[in-house]
């Protein structure tokens, strides 16, 4: 059974992270979602409220089992007995960042392989730091982020005002 881990900070998951784990759900046994805890990105959106909307969006996806962790994400893999990071690729931006990442991670850890995947041309532009400044100035993200993101945004929107 290959088990794959796919960390991040999904703050807060988009269409994009989703794309690439239904991908990920059809490749591997099973997959984590692994949401770190104590980035040292600040995030925005509390743990807890990034892991329910995760949950949300991953009703349908059976061998999908969602996590949070904190530390390395090599030791993470270990206590798993994952054999497969996954991480999305964008554009050319990301492949300097991904590639230092998973070196380093196979340095650390040489039984962990990553694992990159794309997403639809259509989701290629989307990060989570751009929706949520969209988000939070008005703009209708609703086509790039899962509808119980879109509708937490708009709360938050409210919220903050
Ligand atoms: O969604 P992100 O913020 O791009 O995810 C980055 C993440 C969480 C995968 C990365 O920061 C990470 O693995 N952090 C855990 C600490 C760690 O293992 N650092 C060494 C990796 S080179």
């Amino acid at each position: 059974m290959t088990l794959a881990i796919y960390p991040g900070s999904f703050d807060p998951i988009t269409k994009g992270h989703m794309d690439v784990l239904q991908r990920a759900s059809k490749l591997f046994d099973k997959v984590i979602i692994a949401v770190l805890k104590n980035s040292s990105k600040k995030c925005f959106i509390p743990l807890e409220d990034r892991l329910n909307l995760i949950r949300e969006c991953c009703s349908h996806l059976p061998n999908v089992e969602i996590d949070s962790f904190n530390g390395l994400t090599v030791d993470y893999a270990k206590q798993k007995n994952a054999t497969v990071l996954i991480r999305g690729m964008r554009a050319i931006t990301d492949f300097e960042y991904e590639m230092q990442m998973a070196q380093m991670n196979n340095t650390l850890y040489s039984e962990l392989e990553t694992v990159f995947l794309t997403t639809k041309p259509k989701y290629n532009f989307v990060s989570s730091s751009i929706i949520k400044e969209a988000a939070l100035l008005g703009g209708d993200v609703s086509r790039l982020v899962p509808e119980n993101v879109y509708n937490y945004l708009l709360n938050l929107k409210k919220e903050t005002k």
